[in-house]
Parts: structure tokens; sequence; C-alpha cells
């Protein structure tokens, strides 16, 4: 390689080192697998969780949701490189909605402005494979409108029923990816030059999966439901180094994408009819 070139590959590895990231999530499973990573290499992470992180919000608070930006925009001097949306529930109650869908959508608006000043500014949020399965129509629209009293009435109906109560998280999943779709585009996130992009993992063994994983009839009921042909189930460290990539000075154009870090789980069950 000549010097020209080593020199600009130089600069380039400086520049990604000199990164200010802010996690959510960051106490725990992908976010703290991703905090870990980034600051393994040399980068700066400003982690936000309910505990055990810099910045202790509850993400389905609005209070709470303002008070992180605030909180993060004093802490980084008012200049991010990029935001790291992870904290999320998988419980069958009101309160995965409110932060599933609220929550990653106030982290990733609310903090935007504070990557302005980069000059390569990122975003990614967690979706999941699981929003490809049934969902609840009104909820997912309530989601949609933006309308989160609706939403969480719409989601303590459905908790009050076992066989309902399944439907919000797969409901929230599938409305902030569709949002990452919809926003990825607008003049505030593409027209700003910010690349806004959504992972869909498979089955992840963190403290969110151990319950069911716990046992061998719960792994099974899991891989039958979430095929993944390709190495099975992932550990954090999986989807962490695609959010990391996501996030890097090298990603210039992925935009608007849903990235199933699945082992085929996706391909398996949806085959040839989206690409
Ligand atoms: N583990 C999987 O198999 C899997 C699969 C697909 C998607 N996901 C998604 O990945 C993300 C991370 O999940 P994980 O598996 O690492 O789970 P985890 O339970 O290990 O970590 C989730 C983190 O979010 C934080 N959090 C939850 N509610 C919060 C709140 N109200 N305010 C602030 N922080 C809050 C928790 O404290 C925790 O640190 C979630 O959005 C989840 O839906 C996980």
């Amino acid at each position: 390689m000549g010097s020209v070139a080593l020199m600009i590959e130089k600069m380039s590895k400086e520049k990604q080192m000199l990164r200010i990231n802010v996690v959510t999530g960051a106490a725990s499973g992908i976010g703290l697998a991703t905090k870990q990573l980034l600051e393994s290499r040399g980068e700066s992470v400003i982690g936000v969780d309910i505990r055990d992180a810099d910045v202790l919000v509850d993400l389905t608070s609005p209070p709470d949701r303002e008070r992180m930006v605030e909180e993060v925009r004093t802490r980084s001097g008012g200049a991010i490189d990029a935001i790291i949306a992870v904290a999320g529930l998988a419980a069958p109650i009101p309160a995965t909605a409110a932060v599933n869908y609220f929550g990653m959508v106030a982290t990733l608006d609310g903090l935007r402005p504070l990557l302005a000043g980069s000059d390569s500014p990122r975003a990614v949020g967690v979706a999941s494979f699981a929003s490809i399965a049934p969902g609840d129509e009104a909820l997912v629209a309530a989601f949609r409108a933006e309308d989160e009293p609706t939403a969480l009435a719409r989601a303590t109906a459905l908790a009050a029923d076992p066989a309902t109560g399944t439907l919000i998280y797969p409901s929230s999943k599938a409305a902030f990816a569709q949002w990452v779709r919809r926003s990825s585009i607008a003049d505030t996130w593409a027209g700003a030059g910010i690349p806004l992009n959504a992972i869909a993992p498979g089955v992840v063994s963190t403290p969110m999966m151990s319950g069911v994983l716990s046992s061998q009839e719960g792994r099974d009921a899991v891989a039958s439901s979430v095929p993944m042909p390709l190495n099975g189930f992932a550990d954090a460290s999986v989807p962490a180094r695609l959010l990391a990539w996501l996030v890097s000075v090298e990603n210039s154009h992925l935009c608007g994408q849903v990235l199933f870090v699945d082992g085929g789980s996706d391909a398996s069950v949806r085959g040839d009819s989206v690409w």
C-alpha cells in the first residue's frame, strides 16, 4: 500500500477512535456487548439504562426520556457521533409498548440534534425477527399515529388476556421497524447525512431469553418458531458487531434497512416473498 493510502487509513482509524456513541440498554445483553465492543476499540460510550449506566432513566417515562437528552447533552458537551437504541422489554405488559416503540423513537429523535456536529453521524435501533410475527392492528395503528395514551390503553387490554398479551412485543417491533424505514429517508435523517437503520436479531442468549432457554423444552419450542439453520442461537456479541459496523464511519449508504441477523430465520419463514 502506498504512503498516501496508509495515511488515509490511519486518519480514518483515528477518526473512528474519537467517536462518542450513546447506547441505551447498556446494562445488559446486546447493549452491554455493544458498549464493551466499542470501548475495546477505543471509542467512547455513554451508557443509558434504568440501572447500572452513566445515565439512569426509565424509557417508559416521557419526562425521563427528556432528561436522558439533557444528561447526554451535558456529558457529551453537546456533540455525539452515534445513537444505538437497544433498550427493550419482551414481557406481555404495557411497559413493553412504551419502551420498545416510544422509548426507541424518543431516543433516536431526541438525541438526533446532538449528531449535528459530527462529520460521520450514524443511528441504529434494535427491532426483532418477531416483527414479522402476527401483531395487533389497533396497537400498530396507535404506534404509527404516535398516540401513546391510545397505545397504552390498547396494550393494557391485550395484556389482560394471556392469549393476546403476546401480541404486544411483535406489534412494537413491527411498528418500530416501519418507523425506521419511513424516517430514514426524511430530510431530518438522510437529508442531514445520517444513515438510520435497524437490526432484527433472531434468538440471542441474553438475560431477556434466559428463562425460556434454561430448559430443553423451552429451547426446542423457541427453535421451532425461530429456526436458525446457520449456527443456531447467537450470543450478544453477534448483533453487537453488526450494530458497531452500522454506526461506523464505513457505513455511508445503508439507509432504512432492517437487517435480519438471525441465522436464517427470516429466509426460512418468509422465503422468497420478500427481498
Ligand atoms: N435476546 C433476544 O433474543 C432478542 C431478539 C430480538 C430482539 N431483541 C431486542 O434486543 C434488545 C436488547 O435485548 P437483550 O436481549 O439484550 O435484553 P436484556 O434484558 O439483556 O437487556 C435489555 C436492557 O434494556 C434495559 N431496559 C429495559 N426497560 C428499560 C426502561 N424502561 N428504561 C431503560 N432501560 C430499560 C434493561 O434494563 C436491560 O439492561 C431489546 O430491544 C430486545 O427486544 C432481543
